[in-house]
Formats: structure tokens, C-alpha cells, sequence
């Protein structure tokens, strides 16, 4: 059975979709069968794995949402990196709106029945969720057992130890049973400090929840995109590359 991960934060441009493509690509290195599911409808993921699906093909939404498609038909394969996705484009700003008629245990369950027919196929499906307390975050926490918060090491800086816990708490009034799977520090400018000082003040407050390894800030993060690859191919060898690496060790020791 999969191990199935949401990757949530409600705070914007923490790492989310930077977490599902290159923990995803580090798994895939590891031997993991991998699938990410998009249920961004900025489609970021898709973008980011150089899967466009512009406005025709076959989305998760309707792979979730049209009773004639099953997820199956919607998951794309990704040669070069070694994983499957699940993509999205902008239709699945639609689906707030269904879910909004539903009750709130179908809500949570909708997902999680669309992908039972491909779960047996993967070790590990990561969600990839936008920001923001949408339906559609309900839905993927829904689906999964696990969620693996990313938070910038600079916001930290500002608001302090506050942010994870009201995520936390946020999340499991969505999902009473949720697993943390970690907290995971992003986005460290190991020159300063007051990083440093931030990543021990979090350790402290949370124990063994947040990951032994910090993601290193790097302009990278930002070119790997345009080049349709995870930092794992784009900088193999860099220092960006081998954190996602360490992640993927964790997670599975996690497991
Ligand atoms: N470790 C990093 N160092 C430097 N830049 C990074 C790092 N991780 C991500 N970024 C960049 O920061 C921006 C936000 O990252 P990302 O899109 O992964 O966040 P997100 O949480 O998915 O955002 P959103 O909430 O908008 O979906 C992107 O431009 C990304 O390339
Ligand atoms: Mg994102």
C-alpha cells in the first residue's frame, strides 16, 4: 500500500510544490514507485515536471470529479525523472464549487476513493496542495494518512513557533487523524545567524517532528523549473540536491 503525503502550509511560496517534485525525484532515485498528484489549480507541479496540460486532456479533476474517468487515464509518466504525476490545469478551480455541495465526509473521502484504484501501484503518492484553506486542501488531506508541512526559515523568523501550530491545528480540525510526517525547514541562508538561531528555537519547540535536514536556499530552486527538472537532475551534485536526498532517507525511515 502507499504511503500517501499532502504536502500543506497554508502560507504561500513556502516550498510546497519545490518539496513534492524533488522529495519526489529523491524517492524515485531510492527506488520508490512515486506518484504526485496536482491539486493546485495554478498547476505549478505540472509546470514544474514540464507536463502543460493547457486547457484539453485529461486532468485530475476530472479524474476525481467525471464519473467516466478513472484516475488511471489521467496519470502521465514522467521518463526523465522516474515518477508519475497525476496533473492539473486551471479546471480545477471548478472544483471548490462541487465540493462545496457535498457533505463534509464525502468531501474528504473523494479523492481518496478516486486513487484507490492505482494506491497498490506506488510507494509513496505526494499531494501537492495550493496555499490558502480551500475545499480542495480538505480534499487532499482527506486522502491522506501523512502531511509534511514546509516552512520558509525567514517567516519563522517573524512570526515565530505561532505558524506551525495554528497549521497544525488547522489540519487536524480538516483531519482528527492526521500523521505529521514532518516539518521541514526551507529556504536557509546558512550565512545568517538568525537562521541558524530560528532552526533551534523550532527543534526546541517541536521536538523530533521537524526533519533533521534543512533545505539550503539557492537561486537553483528557481532555474530548475524552466528546465522541466527536479534539483536532483538539474544540480545533481549540489548541496540543493543532496538535502532532498537526506529528506527522502528520513521520510522512508519515517515510514
Ligand atoms: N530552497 C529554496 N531556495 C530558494 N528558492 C526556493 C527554495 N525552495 C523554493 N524556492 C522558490 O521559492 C518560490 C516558492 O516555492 P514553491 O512554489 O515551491 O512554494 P509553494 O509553497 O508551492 O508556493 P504556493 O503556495 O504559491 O503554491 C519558487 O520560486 C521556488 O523556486
Ligand atoms: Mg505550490
Amino acid at each position: 500500500m502507499a504511503r500517501i503525503i499532502a504536502v500543506c502550509n497554508q502560507k504561500g511560496g513556502v516550498g510546497k510544490t519545490t518539496t513534492v517534485v524533488n522529495l519526489g525525484a529523491a524517492l524515485a532515485e531510492s527506488d520508490e514507485r512515486v506518484l504526485t498528484v496536482d491539486l493546485d489549480p495554478r498547476a505549478d507541479l505540472s509546470a514544474h515536471l514540464g507536463v502543460e496540460t493547457m486547457d484539453e486532456g485529461v486532468t485530475i479533476y476530472e479524474g476525481v470529479f467525471d464519473d467516466g474517468v478513472g484516475v488511471e487515464e489521467v496519470i502521465l509518466r514522467v521518463e526523465e525523472v522516474g515518477l508519475d504525476v497525476a496533473p492539473a490545469n486551471t479546471n480545477l478551480a471548478g472544483a471548490d464549487l462541487l465540493l462545496s455541495e457535498m457533505a463534509p465526509g464525502e468531501r474528504r473521502a473523494v479523492l481518496r476513493t478516486a486513487l484507490a484504484g492505482v494506491e497498490k501501484r506506488y510507494d509513496f503518492i505526494l499531494i501537492d496542495t495550493a496555499p490558502g484553506l480551500h475545499l480542495l486542501t480538505v480534499c487532499g488531506l482527506g486522502a491522506a494518512e501523512e502531511v509534511l508541512i514546509p516552512q520558509q526559515c525567514s517567516f519563522l523568523a517573524l512570526h515565530g513557533l505561532r505558524q506551525i501550530t495554528e497549521n497544525i491545528q488547522q489540519m487536524r480540525e480538516m483531519k482528527p487523524d492526521l500523521r505529521i510526517c514532518g516539518v521541514l525547514l526551507t529556504m536557509q541562508d546558512r550565512r545568517t545567524i538568525h537562521h541558524r538561531e530560528v532552526i533551534r528555537m523550532v527543534r526546541e519547540g517541536f521536538g523530533d517532528i521537524v526533519f533533521e535536514t534543512v533545505i539550503p536556499s539557492t537561486i537553483r530552486f528557481q532555474e530548475a523549473p524552466a528546465s522541466g527538472e527536479p534539483i536532483t537532475k538539474y544540480a545533481a551534485k549540489s548541496e540543493a540536491a543532496e538535502a532532498y536526498r537526506a529528506v527522502a532517507r528520513e521520510v522512508i525511515e519515517r515510514g
